[in-house]
């Protein structure tokens, strides 16, 4: 089977459902943040700090081209998207979800969160407009799964039954 790609903004619970969703489809699952720092030897946010974003996108495309096209659950960062070539990727070589969230429910996750640099001291009003402007990129090519009103084990029947079709 094609690898299942999970994407979608931060806080909307890719790393969650990715677990569940491994489990329950016996597939194993690999995070592009953990593979980055772990590669990297630095958290995401040292990342960011110490060499921008653009070099933190970069990894990012690097990563995804080396994590197996075949039987495996991907979650990526909620940036994956921003790169075209990224999108591409995906969606020519696996089968891409975005698990598309309120913004105001994302909100309430983030709004404490230390280890997001985007979030980081930023007020909602900034955040929001990330979460607008990205919207069609998510939506480009992928099968949407509603989360707002859904538990984790409702996104991930859903995701299950899409793949299965
Ligand atoms: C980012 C999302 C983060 C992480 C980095 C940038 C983004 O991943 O890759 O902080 O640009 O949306 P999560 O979506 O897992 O929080």
């Amino acid at each position: 089977m094609k690898s299942i790609y999970l994407t979608g903004f931060m806080g909307s619970g890719k790393t969650t459902i990715g677990k569940q969703l491994s489990s329950k489809l016996h597939l194993p699952v690999m995070d592009t943040d953990e593979e980055i720092s772990r590669k990297e030897g630095l958290s995401v946010r040292t990342l960011f700090e110490k060499y921008g974003e653009d070099y933190f996108r970069s990894l990012e495309t690097s990563i995804l081209k080396t994590i197996p096209k075949e039987d495996m659950i991907v979650t990526t960062g909620g940036g994956m998207v921003v790169r075209e070539e990224n999108r591409k990727w995906m969606l020519q070589n696996g089968i891409v979800f975005y698990l598309q969230c309120e913004f105001d429910k994302l909100w309430s996750r983030l709004e404490k969160d230390e280890t997001r640099p985007l979030v980081l001291n930023q007020q909602k009003e900034a955040v929001k407009k990330i979460y607008i402007s990205r919207q069609e990129l998510y939506k480009e090519g992928s099968i949407v799964i509603h989360t707002t009103n859904q538990s984790v084990d409702e996104v991930v029947d859903e995701i299950v039954s899409r793949v299965k079709k």
